[in-house]
C-alpha cells in the first residue's frame, strides 16, 4: 500500500447522499450568524477508552463551530494537556491553569482564558498539576460539582463549551459530566470500539440520576473511518445496531493529516482546510447545529 493511499482524502461512503450505514444523509445547512452570544451549551467530550479522538474532535469540532461565528470555549480536561497543545498553547510555561481554578476560590478564570490564533476560539489550558486535582478533590464539599462553580462566571460569554475529558471514568470526568448539558462520545472504528460503551453510559445514566438531570448523550461519533475495508463498515453497522440515530450521520475518515496538524499544533480546519478532514469536522458541525445541540 502507498502512503497516498494510507492518506485517504475520499468521501467516506460512495453514494455521496447516504451515510456509513445507509442512512440518507441530510443536507446540513450552513448555521445562520448569531446576532447575540450566550449562554453557553456545554458538552463533555467523553470516552475512557484512550486515543480514539477525544482531542482531535474537540479541537477541530471548536474550530469549525467558531469558523461558523459561534464564541467557543475549549476546557483542556487531561493533564496531558493535549488539547492546549494542539491549539499552539504550550500550557508547561503558564503558571495559571483549569488546576488553580479547581483549586484555589479566588483564581480568576478570565485571567486564565488563553485566545488562540483562530479567531472566536479560547482554551482554558491544563498540564501535569491537573494530576495532583484528582486526589485533592476527594476531600471537598461537593466535589463533584467543581467544574459547574469554576465555568458559571464565563457560561454567558460562550455559545459552546467544549471539555475535552481524560481517558478515564474517574473524578475530573464525573465533573465533566456534571457541569454538562451534553456527551458526545467518539469511537474508533476497530473490532473492540464498543468495549466499555456500556459502562460508560451506565456512568452517564447513574450522573443523570444523582447529579445533573438535564444531562443527554449528544452523540456518537464514529472516528478514523476507512471506507475501503469492510471492518470499518462493520463496526459503524454494529454501532448503528446499537445506538440507532445516537450515531452521528458524520463520520471522520482516517488520515495522517491529523497528526501532521497535531504537530504543528493548530486544528485541520486551518492546516489543511480543504482536505477531506476539515470538511468532516465542518459537517460535524453543522449536524450538532441541526440536531439543535449547539447554538
Ligand atoms: N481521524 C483520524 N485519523 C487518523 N488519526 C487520527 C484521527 N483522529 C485522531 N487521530 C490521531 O490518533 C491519536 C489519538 O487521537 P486523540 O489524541 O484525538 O485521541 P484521544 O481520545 O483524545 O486520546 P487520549 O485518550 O489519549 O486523550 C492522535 O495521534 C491523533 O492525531
Ligand atoms: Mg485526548
Amino acid at each position: 500500500m502507498t502512503s497516498q493511499a494510507q492518506d485517504d482524502t475520499s468521501e467516506p461512503t460512495l453514494d455521496p447522499t447516504l451515510d456509513a450505514v445507509g442512512r440518507r444523509l441530510p443536507d446540513f445547512p450552513e448555521p445562520a450568524p448569531l446576532t447575540s452570544h450566550g449562554p453557553a451549551r456545554i458538552i463533555a467530550m467523553c470516552n475512557q477508552k484512550g486515543g480514539v479522538g477525544k482531542t482531535t474532535t474537540t479541537i477541530n469540532l471548536g474550530a469549525s463551530l467558531a469558523e461558523y461565528g459561534r464564541r467557543v470555549l475549549i476546557v483542556d480536561f487531561d493533564p496531558q494537556g493535549a488539547a492546549s497543545v494542539g491549539l499552539g498553547v504550550n500550557p508547561h510555561e503558564l503558571d495559571q491553569t483549569i488546576y488553580n481554578l479547581l483549586m484555589e476560590r479566588d483564581a480568576d478564570i478570565h485571567a486564565t482564558i488563553v485566545p488562540t490564533r483562530i479567531s472566536g476560539l479560547h482554551v482554558l489550558p491544563a498540564n501535569i498539576d491537573l494530576s495532583a486535582a484528582e486526589v485533592q478533590l476527594v476531600g471537598e464539599v461537593a466535589r463533584e460539582s467543581v467544574l459547574s462553580r469554576v465555568l458559571r462566571p464565563v457560561t454567558d460569554d460562550y455559545d459552546v463549551i467544549l471539555v475535552d475529558c481524560q481517558p478515564s471514568l474517574g473524578l475530573l470526568t464525573v465533573n465533566a459530566l456534571t457541569a454538562a448539558h451534553g456527551v458526545l462520545i467518539p469511537l474508533e472504528c476497530e473490532f473492540f470500539a464498543l468495549r466499555g460503551v456500556a459502562l460508560l453510559v451506565e456512568t452517564i445514566e447513574k450522573i443523570r440520576d444523582r447529579l445533573n438531570p438535564r444531562l443527554e448523550v449528544d452523540g456518537i461519533i464514529a472516528t478514523m473511518y476507512d471506507n475501503r475495508t469492510l471492518h470499518s463498515r462493520e463496526v459503524v453497522a454494529r454501532v448503528f445496531e446499537a445506538f440507532n440515530e445516537t450515531l452521528m450521520h458524520t463520520v471522520i475518515g482516517r488520515t495522517v493529516k491529523f497528526p501532521d496538524s497535531s504537530v504543528a499544533a493548530e486544528p485541520i480546519t486551518t492546516y489543511a482546510p480543504t482536505h477531506a478532514g476539515a470538511t468532516a469536522y465542518r459537517q460535524l458541525a453543522r449536524e450538532l447545529v441541526f440536531r439543535g445541540d449547539a447554538a
